[in-house]
């Protein structure tokens, strides 16, 4: 059997939503301390809805696929539904990951959460 699924050649040989938002109203970035990989998802949220979302992922394969999958996953989608999106959810919707390669989807859930969480700071900030 081979080792990636096809879905997660795809989406590492084609990512989708690859780049940077510059008008992005949530920007999350996290890392692995492990493997060194790092990846950045910028947001734009309007009526809590994520209209639009781009990723930077320096990092392997399977934390390419990841994003990409992830992005696609929440694009267009509630706040309330992303919120639950889990490193789960990524690895079946790209068919599995091999198994010392689930910590790459966790970055996808983490970087999510991440923006999310920047969010809500921003929209306090705007409050006060
Ligand atoms: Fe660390 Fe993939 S090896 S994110």
């Amino acid at each position: 059997m081979a080792l990636y699924s096809e879905k997660v050649m795809d989406h590492f040989l084609h990512p989708r939503n690859v780049g940077v938002i510059e008008d992005a109203n949530a920007i999350g970035e996290v890392g692995n301390a492990k493997c060194g990989d790092i990846m950045k998802m910028y947001l734009k949220i309007k009526d809590d809805i994520v209209e639009d979302v781009k990723f930077e992922t320096f990092g392997c394969g399977s934390a390419i696929a990841s994003s990409s999958m992830a992005t696609e996953m929440i694009k267009g989608k509630p706040l309330s539904e992303v919120r639950n999106l889990t490193n789960k959810a990524v690895t079946e919707a790209l068919d599995g990951l091999p198994a010392h390669k689930i910590h790459c989807s966790v970055l996808a859930e983490e970087a999510i959460h991440s923006a999310l969480e920047d969010y809500e700071r921003r929209q306090n900030a705007s409050d006060n």
